[in-house]
C-alpha cells in the first residue's frame, strides 16, 4: 500500500490555496475558518466515514461546526472595528471542490486507513499552530493596541482551538489503539 504523507494531504487541497499564508493578517484568517468549516473539515469527515470510522467522522464534523462559529465571532468584530468584509479566498475554494474532492478519492483509493490516519495528524498540527501560535499573536496584537474587545474575542478562539487539539489527539490515540468501531446500521 502507498505511503501517504502529509504534505499529500495539503497537496490534495491546493487548488483552494493561495500562494502561503506569509501575510496571514488577522482579518484573512476569517477565510481560514471559513475553509476549514466548509472544506477541510466536511472532507476528513467524509473520508473517515469512508474507511468506517464513523465516531471520528462524526468529530470532524462537529469540530467544522466550531470554526464556522470562530468566523462568525470574527466577522462580528471586524464589522464592528470597520474593517472591509472578505470571502474571496472561501469563494475560491468552493470553486475548487470538485478538483479537491478528485484529489482525496485518488489518496482514499491508495490507502484508506492511512489517509485517515493523517488527517488527524493534519489537524492536531492546523490547531496546534493555531492556538500556539495564531491567535496568541492576534491576541497580543490587540493587547498592545488597547482593543481589549478583540483580545477577548482571539482568547476565545484560542481556547476553542485548544480543545479540538486536545479532542483530536485523543482521537488518534484511540485510532492506534485499535477499537474498532461498531459497524453502522
Ligand atoms: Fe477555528
Ligand atoms: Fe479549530
Amino acid at each position: 500500500m502507498t505511503e501517504i504523507t502529509e504534505d499529500m494531504i495539503f497537496e490534495c487541497f491546493a487548488a483552494a490555496r493561495q500562494g502561503s499564508d506569509m501575510n496571514a493578517t488577522a482579518e484573512s484568517f476569517v477565510d481560514v475558518e471559513e475553509y476549514e468549516n466548509q472544506i477541510m473539515y466536511p472532507e476528513f469527515a467524509r473520508w473517515a466515514q469512508q474507511a468506517g470510522y464513523p465516531k471520528l467522522a462524526t468529530l470532524f464534523r462537529k469540530v467544522a461546526g466550531e470554526e464556522k462559529l470562530h468566523a462568525v465571532w470574527l466577522r462580528e468584530l471586524y464589522q464592528r472595528m470597520g474593517t472591509p468584509a472578505r470571502g474571496e479566498d472561501t469563494q475560491r475554494a468552493i470553486d475548487a471542490l470538485t478538483t479537491i474532492r478528485a484529489n482525496c478519492d485518488k489518496l482514499i483509493g491508495m490507502n484508506p486507513e492511512g489517509v485517515v490516519e493523517k488527517a488527524l495528524r493534519v489537524a492536531i498540527r492546523v490547531e496546534e499552530r493555531e492556538y500556539r501560535d495564531i491567535y496568541p499573536h492576534f491576541r497580543d496584537q490587540a493587547n498592545a493596541s488597547d482593543n481589549p474587545a478583540a483580545a477577548t474575542v482571539y482568547q476565545k478562539v484560542i481556547d476553542s482551538e485548544h480543545q479540538h487539539a486536545n479532542w483530536f489527539r485523543a482521537a488518534l490515540q484511540e485510532y492506534f489503539a485499535g477499537a474498532p468501531e461498531p459497524a453502522m446500521a
